[in-house]
């Protein structure tokens, strides 16, 4: 098993501390020491598989690099992207790494940037998935949804035999509106899809090139040439920047005849606002998540996230104050996802 590591995305929901130079996987959300990339990394210990490729953006390098360094982490590099073309591509470059010598693993595709409550879980659903994977299917880890949130693909779980621990995806379908979230939450049997795979890497490629062969021939001529750098992998950037950019949801998951579900029992969150950051976090008596230099009085089910000087909440409740160096965000936990709009109006401001 051959762990591909996507962490080229940007995390915009959790700005002060998430920027596009230091965007959300590198950050520690979800714990008090390691950023959501060390997690990922930590989850997979127990388990048997090669050393994981990372594969993340130009800009990010160094600090992807330092961050598996202080892990003490075995890894097969770090292929880097000039530019994102989101994660149909990305899966791709990783593919094509995988059977460069003529292998063909079986890929676990994660996300650089969940949070997984229990790793017992986790590791059950992988051994599951490798099975499935070695027969041959694409797999997808289902969370039981517990609202109909318009931000992750659908999977619908087919009849058939789970004897083995999957089933057959009836039907997949990616951020629907809301009214066709709502329904499915009311008509019973979909899962979120979590954004982790299972396959092998020949398997991808082939229903790449029958649903989007533009995105694999472009990965293809991307990786004709790949230079190493240390632990840096560098591949042809004018022939990736002229690849599509597209999700593998779109690009493979929604027509592939192939897709089997495991589903994944376990608490799970993408960790896309501050309110799932208070949410996977631990909390003291009075509900209150704190990181970093933080006093509080009088606090009740507050956020607190400190980097580089004391915060100090009185008589507060729901609140979530957000300090960096050169910015504070003060909000209503209730209004977490507003932040990406706040973010907007700062851009147009310049
Ligand atoms: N290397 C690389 N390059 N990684 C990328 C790129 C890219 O261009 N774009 C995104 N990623 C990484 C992100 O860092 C994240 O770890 C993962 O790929 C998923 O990308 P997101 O951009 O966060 O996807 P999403 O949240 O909109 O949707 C996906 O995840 C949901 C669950 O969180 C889909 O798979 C949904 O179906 C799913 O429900
Ligand atoms: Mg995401």
């Amino acid at each position: 098993m051959f762990p591909i590591i996507m962490a080229g995305g940007a995390g915009s929901r959790l700005w002060p501390l998430s920027r596009p130079m230091y965007p959300k996987q590198f950050l520690p959300l979800a714990d008090e020491q390691y950023s959501m990339l060390q997690q990922t990394l930590a989850r997979l210990e127990g388990l048997s598989y090669q050393p994981p490729l990372l594969i993340c953006n130009e800009e990010h390098r160094f600090i992807a690099a330092e961050q598996l360094r202080l892990m003490e982490a075995q890894h097969g590099g770090i292929l880097l992207e000039p530019c994102g073309r989101n994660t149909a591509p990305a899966i791709a470059l990783g593919a094509l790494r995988a059977t460069a010598d003529g292998d063909d693993p079986v890929l676990l595709v994660l996300a650089a940037d969940h949070y997984i409550g229990d790793v017992g879980a986790f590791q059950q659903a992988v051994k599951c998935g490798q099975d499935a994977a070695e027969a041959g299917y694409l797999v997808t880890f289902g969370i039981r949804p517990t609202h109909p949130e318009t931000g992750y693909g659908y999977v619908q779980a087919g009849e058939g035999n789970r004897d083995q621990g999957y089933a057959p995806v009836a039907a997949f379908v990616e951020k629907p509106d809301r009214a066709t979230a709502e329904h499915y939450l009311d008509q019973g049997g979909y899962f979120w899809n979590s954004g982790m795979f299972m396959f092998r890497a020949s398997r991808y490629l082939e229903e790449l090139a029958k649903s989007r062969p533009d995105i694999l021939d472009a990965c293809r001529r991307s990786m004709a040439h790949v230079d190493q750098d240390l632990d840096f992998l560098r591949i042809d950037a004018a022939a990736f920047e002229a690849c599509p950019s597209e999700s593998v949801d779109y690009a493979v998951m929604e027509h592939t005849e192939s897709a089997v579900v495991v589903p994944l029992e376990a608490e799970w969150s993408d960790v896309g606002s501050w309110s799932a950051v208070w949410d996977v976090n631990e909390k003291d008596a009075q509900g209150n998540v704190s990181h970093g230099d933080v006093a509080l009085h009088e606090a009740r089910d507050c956020l607190a996230y400190s980097q580089s000087r004391l915060v100090s909440l009185v008589g507060l409740e729901n609140v979530m104050v957000i300090e960096t160096k050169d910015a504070v965000l003060v909000a209503h936990r209730d209004r977490a996802q507003e932040v990406k709009q706040l973010v907007a109006s700062l851009k147009a401001q310049g």
